[in-house]
Protein backbone atom coordinates (compact mmCIF):
# COMPACT_ATOMS: atom_id res chain seq x y z
CA UNK A 1 0.00 0.00 0.00
CA UNK A 2 1.16 3.66 -0.88
CA UNK A 3 1.92 5.66 2.57
CA UNK A 4 1.84 9.48 2.60
CA UNK A 5 0.41 13.06 3.47
CA UNK A 6 -0.91 15.77 1.23
CA UNK A 7 -0.35 19.28 2.81
CA UNK A 8 0.80 18.57 6.11
CA UNK A 9 1.43 21.20 8.79
CA UNK A 10 2.23 20.63 12.26
CA UNK A 11 2.58 23.35 14.87
CA UNK A 12 4.31 22.55 18.45
CA UNK A 13 3.42 23.75 21.55
CA UNK A 14 5.25 26.70 22.41
CA UNK A 15 6.91 26.46 18.96
CA UNK A 16 6.84 29.90 17.60
CA UNK A 17 6.51 28.62 13.82
CA UNK A 18 4.97 26.06 11.29
CA UNK A 19 7.26 22.26 11.59
CA UNK A 20 6.81 21.67 7.65
CA UNK A 21 4.42 24.11 5.71
CA UNK A 22 2.15 22.29 3.15
CA UNK A 23 4.25 19.08 2.94
CA UNK A 24 3.36 16.87 0.51
CA UNK A 25 5.05 12.86 0.23
CA UNK A 26 4.12 10.06 -0.92
CA UNK A 27 5.90 6.20 -0.26
CA UNK A 28 5.18 3.39 -3.01
CA UNK A 29 4.74 0.01 -1.97
CA UNK A 30 8.41 -2.14 -1.84
CA UNK A 31 9.97 1.42 -1.91
CA UNK A 32 13.27 2.26 0.43
CA UNK A 33 13.13 5.92 1.26
CA UNK A 34 16.07 7.65 3.12
CA UNK A 35 15.23 11.34 4.83
CA UNK A 36 18.09 13.46 5.12
CA UNK A 37 18.53 16.70 5.97
CA UNK A 38 20.14 18.91 9.22
CA UNK A 39 19.23 18.38 12.87
CA UNK A 40 15.76 20.05 13.74
CA UNK A 41 14.26 19.77 10.14
CA UNK A 42 11.35 17.47 11.28
CA UNK A 43 12.60 13.64 10.45
CA UNK A 44 11.97 12.01 13.42
CA UNK A 45 8.33 14.39 13.51
CA UNK A 46 7.65 13.12 10.23
CA UNK A 47 8.60 9.32 10.82
CA UNK A 48 5.83 9.65 13.77
CA UNK A 49 2.94 11.67 11.45
CA UNK A 50 3.64 8.38 8.28
CA UNK A 51 3.49 5.83 11.39
CA UNK A 52 0.40 7.36 12.73
CA UNK A 53 2.29 7.51 16.44
CA UNK A 54 1.43 11.44 15.73
CA UNK A 55 -1.38 12.38 16.71
CA UNK A 56 -2.71 8.86 17.94
CA UNK A 57 -0.33 8.41 20.55
CA UNK A 58 1.60 11.68 21.17
CA UNK A 59 -1.02 14.33 20.61
CA UNK A 60 0.61 17.23 18.56
CA UNK A 61 -1.30 19.70 16.89
CA UNK A 62 -1.44 19.18 12.74
CA UNK A 63 -3.34 19.83 10.03
CA UNK A 64 -3.43 17.60 6.72
CA UNK A 65 -5.27 17.81 3.57
CA UNK A 66 -5.21 13.91 3.03
CA UNK A 67 -3.01 10.89 4.49
CA UNK A 68 -2.55 7.53 4.13
CA UNK A 69 -1.10 5.57 7.10
CA UNK A 70 -0.92 2.05 7.07
CA UNK A 71 -2.63 -0.14 9.52
CA UNK A 72 0.59 -2.09 10.17
CA UNK A 73 3.37 0.11 11.39
CA UNK A 74 6.59 -1.51 12.79
CA UNK A 75 9.04 1.32 14.35
CA UNK A 76 12.60 1.06 15.63
CA UNK A 77 14.35 3.77 17.92
CA UNK A 78 17.46 4.65 18.86
CA UNK A 79 18.01 3.17 21.92
CA UNK A 80 18.07 -0.07 21.74
CA UNK A 81 17.81 -0.32 25.70
CA UNK A 82 14.26 1.33 25.44
CA UNK A 83 12.25 -1.18 23.11
CA UNK A 84 11.69 -3.91 25.14
CA UNK A 85 8.68 -5.31 27.20
CA UNK A 86 9.99 -8.43 28.23
CA UNK A 87 13.58 -9.39 30.38
CA UNK A 88 13.87 -12.64 28.03
CA UNK A 89 14.54 -12.92 23.98
CA UNK A 90 11.58 -15.60 23.55
CA UNK A 91 9.42 -13.86 25.88
CA UNK A 92 9.51 -10.46 23.93
CA UNK A 93 9.37 -12.33 20.27
CA UNK A 94 6.16 -14.16 21.85
CA UNK A 95 4.86 -10.81 23.34
CA UNK A 96 4.67 -9.58 20.35
CA UNK A 97 3.35 -12.39 18.97
CA UNK A 98 0.44 -13.32 21.24
CA UNK A 99 -1.03 -9.51 20.33
CA UNK A 100 -1.24 -10.80 16.83
CA UNK A 101 -3.23 -13.64 18.22
CA UNK A 102 -0.86 -16.43 17.06
CA UNK A 103 -1.80 -20.07 18.51
CA UNK A 104 0.84 -20.79 21.21
CA UNK A 105 1.58 -24.50 18.77
CA UNK A 106 2.84 -22.10 16.30
CA UNK A 107 5.29 -19.48 18.29
CA UNK A 108 8.43 -21.44 18.89
CA UNK A 109 8.63 -22.26 15.12
CA UNK A 110 7.72 -18.37 14.57
CA UNK A 111 9.86 -16.87 16.70
CA UNK A 112 12.70 -18.93 15.22
CA UNK A 113 11.75 -17.73 11.92
CA UNK A 114 12.12 -13.95 12.89
CA UNK A 115 15.52 -14.46 14.67
CA UNK A 116 16.51 -15.75 11.50
CA UNK A 117 15.92 -13.04 9.55
CA UNK A 118 18.21 -10.57 11.47
CA UNK A 119 20.69 -13.39 11.88
CA UNK A 120 20.43 -14.59 15.69
CA UNK A 121 20.63 -17.58 16.08
CA UNK A 122 20.34 -19.39 19.56
CA UNK A 123 20.25 -22.92 20.79
CA UNK A 124 17.58 -22.13 22.92
CA UNK A 125 16.26 -18.52 22.87
CA UNK A 126 15.34 -17.93 26.94
CA UNK A 127 18.48 -15.69 26.75
CA UNK A 128 18.04 -12.75 28.85
CA UNK A 129 18.53 -9.39 26.68
CA UNK A 130 20.43 -8.14 28.98
CA UNK A 131 23.32 -10.07 28.27
CA UNK A 132 23.04 -9.57 24.64
CA UNK A 133 25.28 -6.93 22.82
CA UNK A 134 23.63 -3.06 21.62
CA UNK A 135 24.12 -4.31 18.11
CA UNK A 136 22.47 -7.66 19.22
CA UNK A 137 19.59 -5.90 21.01
CA UNK A 138 18.75 -3.72 18.09
CA UNK A 139 18.60 -6.63 15.71
CA UNK A 140 16.26 -8.22 18.04
CA UNK A 141 14.07 -5.03 17.69
CA UNK A 142 14.12 -5.31 14.61
CA UNK A 143 12.97 -9.26 14.56
CA UNK A 144 10.24 -8.26 17.03
CA UNK A 145 8.70 -5.50 14.50
CA UNK A 146 9.12 -7.77 11.53
CA UNK A 147 6.76 -10.06 13.48
CA UNK A 148 4.38 -8.06 13.69
CA UNK A 149 4.35 -8.21 9.69
CA UNK A 150 4.35 -4.37 9.13
CA UNK A 151 3.24 -2.27 6.35
CA UNK A 152 5.74 -0.30 6.59
CA UNK A 153 8.88 -0.30 8.48
CA UNK A 154 9.66 2.89 10.18
CA UNK A 155 13.76 3.34 11.17
CA UNK A 156 14.94 6.56 12.88
CA UNK A 157 18.84 6.33 12.84
CA UNK A 158 18.62 2.79 14.29
CA UNK A 159 22.60 2.92 14.93
CA UNK A 160 23.19 6.32 16.12
CA UNK A 161 24.56 4.47 19.84
CA UNK A 162 26.04 1.30 18.34
CA UNK A 163 30.00 0.95 17.73
CA UNK A 164 31.20 0.20 14.13
CA UNK A 165 30.76 -3.35 14.53
CA UNK A 166 26.97 -3.47 15.65
CA UNK A 167 26.49 -0.20 13.29
CA UNK A 168 27.77 -2.33 10.27
CA UNK A 169 26.06 -6.09 11.45
CA UNK A 170 22.53 -3.80 11.64
CA UNK A 171 22.85 -2.60 8.28
CA UNK A 172 23.43 -5.72 6.87
CA UNK A 173 20.57 -7.04 8.80
CA UNK A 174 18.05 -4.40 7.10
CA UNK A 175 19.53 -4.83 3.65
CA UNK A 176 18.45 -8.81 3.91
CA UNK A 177 14.82 -8.20 5.15
CA UNK A 178 12.54 -9.07 2.19
CA UNK A 179 12.46 -7.42 -0.62
CA UNK A 180 8.92 -5.95 -0.55
CA UNK A 181 9.24 -4.30 2.67
CA UNK A 182 8.40 -1.15 2.34
CA UNK A 183 10.95 0.64 4.75
CA UNK A 184 11.43 4.93 5.73
CA UNK A 185 14.65 5.21 6.93
CA UNK A 186 16.43 8.09 9.16
CA UNK A 187 20.32 7.87 9.73
CA UNK A 188 22.67 10.63 9.72
CA UNK A 189 25.70 7.73 9.15
CA UNK A 190 24.98 7.88 5.35
CA UNK A 191 27.39 6.07 4.08
CA UNK A 192 25.84 2.48 4.93
CA UNK A 193 22.58 2.99 3.28
CA UNK A 194 22.95 5.12 0.31
CA UNK A 195 23.56 2.18 -1.84
CA UNK A 196 20.32 0.48 -0.19
CA UNK A 197 18.10 2.92 -0.79
CA UNK A 198 16.02 3.87 -3.64
CA UNK A 199 15.03 7.39 -3.07
CA UNK A 200 16.07 10.12 -1.42
CA UNK A 201 13.98 12.86 0.58
CA UNK A 202 16.48 15.87 1.11
CA UNK A 203 14.90 18.43 3.45
CA UNK A 204 16.28 22.10 4.43
CA UNK A 205 16.72 23.17 7.80
CA UNK A 206 12.64 24.59 7.76
CA UNK A 207 11.62 21.18 6.98
CA UNK A 208 10.80 21.73 3.44
CA UNK A 209 11.75 19.78 0.49
CA UNK A 210 14.77 20.81 -1.45
CA UNK A 211 14.95 17.56 -3.61
CA UNK A 212 13.23 14.31 -3.96
CA UNK A 213 15.44 11.45 -5.98
CA UNK A 214 17.45 8.47 -6.28
CA UNK A 215 20.79 8.54 -4.71
CA UNK A 216 23.03 8.95 -7.90
CA UNK A 217 20.82 12.08 -8.90
CA UNK A 218 20.91 13.36 -5.16
CA UNK A 219 24.43 13.13 -4.73
CA UNK A 220 25.63 14.50 -8.24
CA UNK A 221 23.59 17.28 -7.90
CA UNK A 222 22.68 18.46 -4.32
CA UNK A 223 26.16 17.91 -2.38
CA UNK A 224 26.44 21.59 -2.41
CA UNK A 225 22.86 21.91 -0.47
CA UNK A 226 23.69 18.97 1.80
CA UNK A 227 26.97 21.27 2.20
CA UNK A 228 25.09 24.48 2.62
CA UNK A 229 22.85 22.99 5.07
CA UNK A 230 25.38 20.75 6.99
CA UNK A 231 24.15 17.62 5.95
CA UNK A 232 26.32 14.03 6.03
CA UNK A 233 27.26 12.80 2.58
CA UNK A 234 30.03 10.21 2.40
CA UNK A 235 33.43 11.62 1.57
CA UNK A 236 32.96 14.53 3.60
CA UNK A 237 35.42 14.13 6.30
CA UNK A 238 37.98 14.54 3.55
CA UNK A 239 37.07 17.81 2.60
CA UNK A 240 36.95 18.99 5.82
CA UNK A 241 39.28 21.70 6.51
CA UNK A 242 39.92 21.09 10.27
CA UNK A 243 42.08 24.57 12.32
CA UNK A 244 44.27 21.88 14.09
CA UNK A 245 46.52 23.93 16.62
CA UNK A 246 50.05 23.76 17.81
CA UNK A 247 50.44 20.80 20.02
CA UNK A 248 51.57 22.78 23.82
CA UNK A 249 55.02 21.45 24.75
CA UNK A 250 55.78 20.55 28.58
CA UNK A 251 52.38 20.09 29.66
CA UNK A 252 51.84 19.75 33.15
CA UNK A 253 49.95 17.01 33.77
CA UNK A 254 46.38 17.82 35.27
CA UNK A 255 45.45 14.09 36.50
CA UNK A 256 46.57 11.04 37.47
CA UNK A 257 44.83 7.92 38.17
CA UNK A 258 45.89 5.10 40.44
CA UNK A 259 44.38 1.61 40.93
CA UNK A 260 41.16 2.97 40.09
CA UNK A 261 38.39 0.97 39.89
CA UNK A 262 34.88 1.67 39.29
CA UNK A 263 31.86 -1.05 40.95
CA UNK A 264 28.00 -1.88 39.97
CA UNK A 265 27.38 -3.29 43.19
CA UNK A 266 29.78 -5.94 43.59
CA UNK A 267 30.56 -6.56 39.98
CA UNK A 268 33.92 -4.42 38.95
CA UNK A 269 32.74 -2.65 35.50
CA UNK A 270 36.23 -1.11 34.73
CA UNK A 271 39.81 -0.90 36.26
CA UNK A 272 42.76 1.50 35.34
CA UNK A 273 45.76 0.72 37.12
CA UNK A 274 47.74 3.91 36.39
CA UNK A 275 47.58 6.86 33.90
CA UNK A 276 48.80 10.30 33.91
CA UNK A 277 46.93 12.85 31.86
CA UNK A 278 48.00 16.10 30.81
CA UNK A 279 47.58 19.98 30.21
CA UNK A 280 45.88 20.09 26.48
CA UNK A 281 45.63 16.22 25.79
CA UNK A 282 42.28 15.09 23.50
CA UNK A 283 42.40 11.34 24.78
CA UNK A 284 39.59 9.60 22.63
CA UNK A 285 38.67 6.35 24.47
CA UNK A 286 37.59 3.66 22.07
CA UNK A 287 36.10 0.32 22.13
CA UNK A 288 33.01 -1.91 21.33
CA UNK A 289 30.12 -1.53 23.17
CA UNK A 290 29.66 -2.69 26.66
CA UNK A 291 33.67 -2.14 27.04
CA UNK A 292 33.04 -0.06 30.03
CA UNK A 293 34.25 3.30 28.18
CA UNK A 294 30.99 5.34 29.95
CA UNK A 295 31.94 3.37 33.14
CA UNK A 296 35.49 4.60 32.84
CA UNK A 297 34.35 8.28 32.74
CA UNK A 298 31.89 7.99 35.16
CA UNK A 299 34.30 6.14 38.01
CA UNK A 300 36.68 9.54 36.99
CA UNK A 301 33.63 11.48 38.04
CA UNK A 302 32.96 9.46 41.41
CA UNK A 303 29.31 8.82 39.91
CA UNK A 304 30.00 4.67 40.26
CA UNK A 305 31.24 3.12 43.45
CA UNK A 306 35.37 3.49 43.18
CA UNK A 307 38.19 1.95 44.93
CA UNK A 308 41.72 3.63 44.20
CA UNK A 309 42.71 7.64 43.23
CA UNK A 310 41.91 9.81 41.23
CA UNK A 311 44.28 12.94 41.51
CA UNK A 312 43.15 16.75 39.68
CA UNK A 313 45.90 19.20 40.09
CA UNK A 314 47.13 17.52 43.40
CA UNK A 315 43.96 17.27 44.82
CA UNK A 316 42.37 13.68 45.65
CA UNK A 317 38.72 13.54 44.43
CA UNK A 318 35.96 11.75 47.26
CA UNK A 319 32.67 12.38 45.71
CA UNK A 320 30.70 13.66 42.94
CA UNK A 321 30.79 17.32 44.42
CA UNK A 322 34.52 17.37 44.42
CA UNK A 323 34.36 15.91 41.00
CA UNK A 324 32.17 18.48 39.11
CA UNK A 325 34.51 21.61 40.44
CA UNK A 326 37.12 19.98 38.53
CA UNK A 327 35.59 18.25 35.90
CA UNK A 328 33.00 18.95 33.14
CA UNK A 329 30.79 16.09 32.44
CA UNK A 330 28.71 15.31 29.03
CA UNK A 331 26.28 11.90 29.55
CA UNK A 332 25.96 9.94 27.20
CA UNK A 333 21.67 10.08 27.57
CA UNK A 334 21.23 14.58 27.56
CA UNK A 335 18.39 13.84 29.25
CA UNK A 336 20.20 12.62 32.55
CA UNK A 337 21.70 16.10 32.64
CA UNK A 338 18.68 18.48 32.16
CA UNK A 339 17.83 19.96 35.58
CA UNK A 340 15.54 22.75 34.96
CA UNK A 341 12.62 23.68 32.30
CA UNK A 342 13.52 25.67 29.39
CA UNK A 343 16.84 26.13 27.09
CA UNK A 344 17.86 28.92 28.14
CA UNK A 345 17.55 28.13 32.18
CA UNK A 346 19.75 24.64 31.05
CA UNK A 347 22.60 27.15 30.08
CA UNK A 348 22.41 30.18 32.73
CA UNK A 349 21.86 27.74 35.28
CA UNK A 350 26.10 27.52 36.08
CA UNK A 351 26.99 30.96 35.21
CA UNK A 352 27.19 34.05 37.45
CA UNK A 353 27.87 37.07 35.30
CA UNK A 354 27.08 38.36 32.22
CA UNK A 355 24.58 35.68 32.14
CA UNK A 356 22.40 37.17 29.29
CA UNK A 357 24.85 38.15 26.90
CA UNK A 358 26.84 34.98 27.15
CA UNK A 359 23.44 32.80 26.89
CA UNK A 360 22.08 34.46 23.61
CA UNK A 361 25.47 34.34 21.83
CA UNK A 362 25.60 30.47 22.49
CA UNK A 363 22.18 29.96 21.36
CA UNK A 364 22.71 32.22 18.18
CA UNK A 365 25.62 30.06 17.72
CA UNK A 366 24.30 26.97 17.80
CA UNK A 367 21.16 27.95 16.45
CA UNK A 368 18.79 27.10 19.68
CA UNK A 369 17.80 30.61 19.66
CA UNK A 370 14.32 30.14 18.48
CA UNK A 371 13.57 27.31 20.85
CA UNK A 372 14.63 29.05 24.54
CA UNK A 373 11.48 28.90 25.57
CA UNK A 374 11.08 24.88 24.86
CA UNK A 375 11.47 22.56 27.70
CA UNK A 376 14.98 20.69 26.89
CA UNK A 377 12.93 17.34 26.72
CA UNK A 378 11.00 18.87 23.60
CA UNK A 379 14.21 18.85 21.76
CA UNK A 380 14.77 17.10 18.46
CA UNK A 381 17.90 14.46 19.15
CA UNK A 382 20.60 16.24 18.17
CA UNK A 383 19.34 19.37 19.98
CA UNK A 384 19.54 17.83 22.96
CA UNK A 385 23.03 16.74 22.43
CA UNK A 386 24.19 20.47 21.65
CA UNK A 387 22.50 21.84 24.65
CA UNK A 388 23.76 19.21 26.78
CA UNK A 389 27.55 19.75 25.70
CA UNK A 390 26.76 23.57 25.85
CA UNK A 391 26.08 23.65 29.71
CA UNK A 392 29.17 21.68 30.43
CA UNK A 393 30.95 24.28 28.58
CA UNK A 394 29.71 26.62 30.87
CA UNK A 395 31.73 25.74 34.12
CA UNK A 396 35.22 26.97 34.35
CA UNK A 397 36.89 23.37 34.59
CA UNK A 398 39.70 22.56 33.10
CA UNK A 399 39.18 19.26 32.26
CA UNK A 400 36.06 17.95 30.10
CA UNK A 401 34.89 14.64 30.05
CA UNK A 402 32.39 14.02 26.85
CA UNK A 403 30.42 10.76 26.44
CA UNK A 404 29.70 10.50 22.91
CA UNK A 405 29.40 14.63 22.35
CA UNK A 406 28.72 13.87 18.93
CA UNK A 407 26.53 10.94 18.42
CA UNK A 408 22.94 11.58 16.46
CA UNK A 409 24.56 15.84 15.30
CA UNK A 410 24.62 16.75 11.78
CA UNK A 411 27.45 17.39 9.82
CA UNK A 412 27.45 21.18 10.73
CA UNK A 413 27.16 21.06 14.37
CA UNK A 414 29.65 17.98 14.98
CA UNK A 415 32.26 20.23 12.93
CA UNK A 416 31.44 22.99 14.94
CA UNK A 417 31.56 21.16 18.68
CA UNK A 418 34.96 19.64 17.45
CA UNK A 419 36.42 23.02 15.93
CA UNK A 420 35.27 24.44 19.45
CA UNK A 421 36.71 21.62 21.25
CA UNK A 422 40.19 21.53 19.77
CA UNK A 423 40.46 25.52 20.45
CA UNK A 424 39.61 25.24 24.04
CA UNK A 425 42.30 22.21 24.02
CA UNK A 426 44.84 24.66 22.30
CA UNK A 427 44.70 26.86 25.32
CA UNK A 428 45.30 24.30 27.73
CA UNK A 429 41.94 22.72 28.61
CA UNK A 430 41.93 18.78 28.76
CA UNK A 431 39.67 16.62 26.64
CA UNK A 432 38.58 12.71 27.81
CA UNK A 433 36.42 11.85 24.93
CA UNK A 434 34.53 8.68 24.30
CA UNK A 435 33.48 8.24 20.76
CA UNK A 436 32.56 5.42 17.99
CA UNK A 437 33.84 7.47 15.17
CA UNK A 438 37.26 6.90 13.56
CA UNK A 439 37.30 10.30 11.61
CA UNK A 440 37.22 11.92 14.77
CA UNK A 441 40.25 9.81 16.54
CA UNK A 442 42.29 10.24 13.18
CA UNK A 443 42.08 13.81 13.16
CA UNK A 444 41.36 15.05 16.46
CA UNK A 445 42.64 12.98 19.08
CA UNK A 446 46.56 13.53 20.29
CA UNK A 447 45.94 10.26 22.32
CA UNK A 448 43.83 6.97 22.12
CA UNK A 449 43.08 5.07 25.17
CA UNK A 450 41.29 0.80 23.64
CA UNK A 451 38.94 0.13 26.47
CA UNK A 452 37.93 -3.72 26.56
CA UNK A 453 36.23 -5.84 28.91
CA UNK A 454 37.10 -3.30 31.18
CA UNK A 455 40.16 -2.82 30.98
CA UNK A 456 42.55 -0.33 29.17
CA UNK A 457 44.58 -2.53 26.64
CA UNK A 458 45.71 0.24 24.64
CA UNK A 459 47.26 3.41 24.74
CA UNK A 460 48.87 5.40 21.86
CA UNK A 461 49.37 8.93 20.80
CA UNK A 462 48.26 9.61 17.72
CA UNK A 463 49.37 11.43 14.34
CA UNK A 464 47.31 14.49 14.43
CA UNK A 465 46.84 15.48 10.22
CA UNK A 466 50.35 16.48 8.97
CA UNK A 467 51.23 17.93 12.64
CA UNK A 468 53.89 16.23 14.23
CA UNK A 469 53.03 15.19 18.04
CA UNK A 470 55.27 15.95 20.52
CA UNK A 471 55.21 14.27 23.70
CA UNK A 472 54.06 15.53 26.80
CA UNK A 473 56.69 15.92 29.30
CA UNK A 474 55.84 16.10 33.14
CA UNK A 475 57.57 19.03 34.51
N1 LIG B 1 7.41 17.94 21.88
C1 LIG B 1 7.86 19.00 21.21
N2 LIG B 1 7.44 20.24 21.55
C2 LIG B 1 7.88 21.33 20.89
N3 LIG B 1 8.75 21.28 19.85
C3 LIG B 1 9.20 20.08 19.45
C4 LIG B 1 8.80 18.88 20.12
N4 LIG B 1 9.41 17.83 19.53
C5 LIG B 1 10.16 18.36 18.53
N5 LIG B 1 10.06 19.71 18.49
C6 LIG B 1 10.72 20.63 17.53
O1 LIG B 1 10.36 20.24 16.21
C7 LIG B 1 11.48 20.35 15.34
C8 LIG B 1 11.69 19.02 14.61
O2 LIG B 1 12.10 18.03 15.53
P1 LIG B 1 12.49 16.56 15.07
O3 LIG B 1 12.78 15.78 16.31
O4 LIG B 1 11.42 16.04 14.17
O5 LIG B 1 13.82 16.83 14.23
P2 LIG B 1 14.85 15.82 13.52
O6 LIG B 1 14.94 16.25 12.10
O7 LIG B 1 14.48 14.42 13.81
O8 LIG B 1 16.24 16.21 14.21
P3 LIG B 1 17.51 15.29 14.68
O9 LIG B 1 18.32 15.04 13.46
O10 LIG B 1 18.24 16.20 15.63
O11 LIG B 1 16.96 14.05 15.32
C9 LIG B 1 12.67 20.78 16.19
O12 LIG B 1 12.90 22.15 15.99
C10 LIG B 1 12.24 20.49 17.62
O13 LIG B 1 12.80 21.44 18.50
MG1 LIG C 1 15.38 12.83 15.02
Amino acid sequence: MRVGVTNLRVKYAGASELLFNDLTLHIEKGEKVLLLGPSGCGKSTLLQVLSGLIPAAVPVPMKVEEKMIPESTGYVFQDPDAQFCMPYVDEEMAFVLENRAIPRSEMKGLINTYLDKVGLHFDDPHVEIATLSQGMKQRLAIASVLSLEPDVLYLDEPTALLDPEGTKDVWETIKKIDDDQTMVIVEHKVDHVIDFVDRVVLFDDSGTILADSDPETILSFYKHKMKEFGIWYPGIWKEHEHGLKRETKNALSVMTIEDLKGFKGKKCLVELPEAVIHEGEWIVITGENGAGKSSLLLSIMQVLKTTGDVHVDGKALHSIKEAREKLAFVFQNPEFQFVTNSVYDELAYSMSEDVQNRVTTWLQNYELLNHQHQHPYQLSTGQKRKLSVGTALFGNQRILLLDEPTFGQDAKNTFKLLEYFEDLRSKGITIMMVTHDPNIVETYATREWIISKGRRVSDRNVNRGEEAVVHAVDS
